[in-house]
């Protein structure tokens, strides 16, 4: 009798504070990081596994559609991760897979349809009799292989990837979630994304990543990453929004510096990008008001700032941002520390 095993489950997108920006052997980092995850951001999976002896075949559909331009990069996950989930090697897999936040937003969805992808796998896993010693840590585990950050999607809230002296427990195989040691000033961080270009980013990470092995900044960015883990990871513990921008700015830039000083250099900052960076800076000098802002690999920027904030930043954002970006376009979105 043909035996089916379905599993449905959702991940977050993630922001990082402390960017992973290079990588070595199979999908480690080559520094730590930290991000938060998102609440409105995320993908949507359903899984289902029928059980045979034969070769395993993979469909992929994603919003209803099939997407084949998807497959080899599944097959290559998928091959990286029968060490982990042996069923892989045989059987039919169908995986559906729908984001709640536009295709054309420039959010990044790689991190959260990993780490949905991998939360199902593993549950199927569960589900055929199997387990792990550690659950959660092999489910990002999984998701690591897929793309590095999708690891620090598989749990809520602020996740730490790769090891560090700060805390003993931090591996470089899975994120960990460090949710009880941060301050309350930090629950309900808001994050509203200018979304200053909608389309995909013209160099994909993976060659960014690969431009870090010969990078003449190589060593100083290691030092940097560690220093503003431990810097950060204070301030949360503190609850000091001053540091944590700190941080969140020098991290931002850093990442886009790596990126032209790269052989060869580029550039994904748009013009936009630096004019609401330079409004942004104007509001906080003339109105004295706590806000700081993240980059990711692409000219959008993340707003961050706390909740009793909302009213007059929305309002700054709204009038005096938003005219920068594509279409108008911002989402307000926020950390998210469970799920839905
Ligand atoms: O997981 P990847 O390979 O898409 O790399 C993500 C890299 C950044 O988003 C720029 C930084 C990060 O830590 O998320």
């Amino acid at each position: 009798m043909q035996q089916i095993i379905s599993s449905y489950q959702e991940a977050p997108s993630n922001i990082a504070i402390v960017k992973y920006w290079g990588k070595k052997g199979i999908q480690e980092p080559m520094n730590p990081s930290l991000s938060f995850t998102l609440k409105k951001a995320f993908t949507k999976v359903n899984i289902s596994y029928e059980v045979s002896d034969e070769e395993l075949t993979l469909d992929f559909l994603f919003e209803g559609k099939q997407k084949d331009s998807f497959i080899p990069k599944l097959e290559s996950f998928i091959q990286n991760i029968q060490r982990l989930l042996p069923y892989l090697k045989s059987g039919k897999l169908l995986i559906e897979s729908e984001n709640t936040f536009p295709h054309s937003s420039g959010i990044a969805s790689s991190a959260s349809s990993m780490a949905a992808i991998a939360k199902a796998l593993a549950d199927i896993n569960l589900k055929l009799g199997n387990t792990f010693i550690n659950q959660e840590a092999t489910v990002s585990e999984i998701a690591r292989l897929g793309s590095g950050s999708a690891c620090r999607s598989t749990q809520y809230g602020w996740v730490l990837w790769g090891q560090t002296y700060i805390l003993e427990q931090s591996s470089n195989l899975y994120g960990i979630e460090t949710n009880k040691m941060v301050h309350p000033n930090f629950d309900q961080l808001q994050d509203s994304i200018l979304v200053i270009r909608k389309g995909a980013k013209s160099v994909s990470s993976s060659v960014g990543h690969s431009l870090m092995n010969n990078h003449y900044y190589q060593e100083g960015r290691i030092k940097q990453a560690n220093d503003n883990i431990a810097k950060v990871i204070t301030a949360l513990k503190d609850g000091d929004f001053n540091t944590f921008s700190e941080v969140c700015e020098e991290e931002a830039l850093s990442l886009h510096g790596l990126m032209m000083s790269s052989s060869p250099g580029y550039t994904l900052m748009a013009p936009e990008t630096l004019a609401a960076i330079n409004k942004l800076k104007q509001f906080r000098e003339e109105n004295d008001i706590p806000l700081t802002y993240t980059l990711d690999a692409g000219p959008n920027i993340h707003i961050l700032y706390q909740k009793q904030y909302s009213e007059i930043i929305k309002s700054f954002i709204e009038n005096q941002l938003a005219p920068l970006c594509e279409d108008q376009m911002v989402i307000f979105d926020e950390l998210s520390m469970q799920s839905n």
